[in-house]
C-alpha cells in the first residue's frame, strides 16, 4: 500500500482585522448574536496588495521553508479555492511561476468549495503516485470579502479570507489518507453566481439548510474514514474539521463522542474561510505543537456544492 504523509505546514491570514464590534457599526448585527450563533468574534479581510495570489505565496514560501524542500522538488501543486484571482491563469500555475517549480508540474485550480482542500488532499495523493512525484504542495485559499453582500447580514458576519499550505510527500509504504467524498448537486441552498449570470457574484446561503446538512455529514464523514483506515475514532489524535459554525462543532464532537481536547479550532479569529479553513487550522496545530510527528489527524470539511470530504493525515 502506497500513501502520502504530511511534511510541513504554512498559513497566512491577511494584516486587517474586523471585529464583531466593527460590524455593529456598520450593519444591524452585534457581538452578542455572532458569538452565541457562530463561535466567531472576528476575520481577517484583504486590503490594498493583498490577493488571493498574495496568501498563497507567503503560507507556501512558509511551508517550503519548514519542509526544507526546494521548489523544484515539487512535482504537483493544487490550489482549492473559489475566489481565485482569475478564472485563468489558476493561482497554482502563478505559484509555479513566482516559487520556480519545474514546468512539468502539474498545476492546476479546483473548486469544492469548503470540501475543497481535502478534495486537493486526495486529488494530490492519487496524482503523485499516477505521475510518480515525490512531492506535492496543497493549499486552500480564499478571498471570501470579494463575493461578500455588505447589505446581507445573515452571510457577512460569518466570513474571512486567508490561506493555507501543506507539503506532502508520496511513500510505497506511507498511508493511505482513507478518502471519503461525495456530493448533492443543489443551487438553492449554497450559491455564488458565475460569470454568466448577469448577477453580482455575492454568496446566496439558506443558513438552517447548510447547518442541517453539516450536521448530518461531518459525524458520518468522521466514521467513515475512520472505519476505512481500520481504526477507531479514539485512536485519532487530532481532528480538523472545516470551521463554519461552533455549533456545527460542538454538535459532531457530542454526537462522536470525542476528545474536546483534541478538537480546538480557530473559528473565533479567523471565521468561516471556506477551503482555507483546514490548513490554516493544521498549520496552528501543528506550529502549536499540538499535533506532532508520527501523529494522526483527521481532516473534513463540507460545504457549497453540496459537497463533504474527510481524511486521515499522518503527520511525518
Ligand atoms: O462553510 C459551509 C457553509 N456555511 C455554513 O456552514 C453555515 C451553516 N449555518 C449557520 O451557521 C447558521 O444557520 C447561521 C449562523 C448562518 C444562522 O444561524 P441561525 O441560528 O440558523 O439563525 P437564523 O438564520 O434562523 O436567524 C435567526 C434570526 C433571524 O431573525 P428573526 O427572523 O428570528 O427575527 C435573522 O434575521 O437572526 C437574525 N439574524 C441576525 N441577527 C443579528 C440573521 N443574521 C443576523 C446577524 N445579526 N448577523
Amino acid at each position: 500500500m502506497s500513501g502520502i504523509k504530511l511534511l510541513a505546514t504554512g498559513s497566512a491570514l491577511p494584516q486587517h482585522v474586523i471585529t464583531n464590534h466593527d460590524l455593529e457599526q456598520i450593519m444591524d448585527t452585534s457581538d452578542e448574536w455572532i458569538r452565541t450563533r457562530t463561535g466567531i468574534g472576528a476575520r481577517h479581510h484583504c486590503r490594498g496588495e493583498e490577493c488571493h495570489t498574495s496568501l498563497c505565496l507567503d503560507a507556501a514560501r512558509k511551508a517550503l521553508e519548514r519542509g526544507g524542500i526546494d521548489p523544484q522538488q515539487i512535482g504537483v501543486c493544487l490550489v482549492a479555492t473559489l475566489t481565485q484571482d482569475h478564472l485563468t491563469p489558476a493561482t497554482a500555475c502563478v505559484l509555479q511561476k513566482e516559487l520556480g517549480f519545474q514546468e512539468d508540474t502539474i498545476c492546476f485550480d479546483l473548486n469544492a468549495a469548503c470540501s475543497g482542500f481535502v478534495y486537493a488532499l486526495h486529488t494530490a495523493e492519487c496524482l503523485l503516485a499516477a505521475a510518480k512525484r515525490k512531492y506535492a504542495l496543497v493549499l486552500g485559499a480564499e478571498v471570501l470579502s470579494r463575493v461578500m453582500d455588505l447589505t446581507d447580514r445573515s452571510t457577512c458576519v460569518l466570513f474571512g479570507d486567508g490561506a493555507g499550505a501543506a507539503i506532502l510527500e508520496w511513500g510505497e509504504d506511507y498511508p493511505s489518507l482513507c478518502a471519503v467524498m461525495g456530493s448533492r448537486g443543489n443551487r438553492q441552498v449554497l450559491m455564488i453566481p458565475g460569470v454568466n449570470t448577469g448577477d453580482p457574484s455575492y454568496i446566496h446561503m439558506d443558513g438552517k439548510e447548510v447547518f442541517r446538512f453539516a450536521v448530518e455529514v461531518l459525524p458520518r464523514c468522521a466514521k467513515e474514514v475512520a472505519a476505512k483506515a481500520g481504526i477507531s475514532l479514539d485512536e485519532v489524535d487530532r481532528f480538523a474539521f472545516h470551521q463554519a459554525n461552533q455549533r456545527i462543532l460542538d454538535h459532531a464532537i457530542k454526537k462522536l463522542k470525542l476528545d474536546p481536547a483534541k478538537c480546538t479550532g480557530n473559528i473565533a479569529h479567523t471565521g468561516n474561510t471556506s477551503a482555507a479553513s483546514v490548513p490554516i487550522l493544521l498549520d496552528q496545530l501543528v506550529s502549536s505543537g499540538q499535533l506532532r510527528s508520527g501523529q494522526k489527524v483527521l481532516c473534513a470539511g463540507f460545504g457549497g456544492g453540496l459537497t463533504w470530504a474527510g481524511a486521515l493525515l499522518q503527520l511525518a
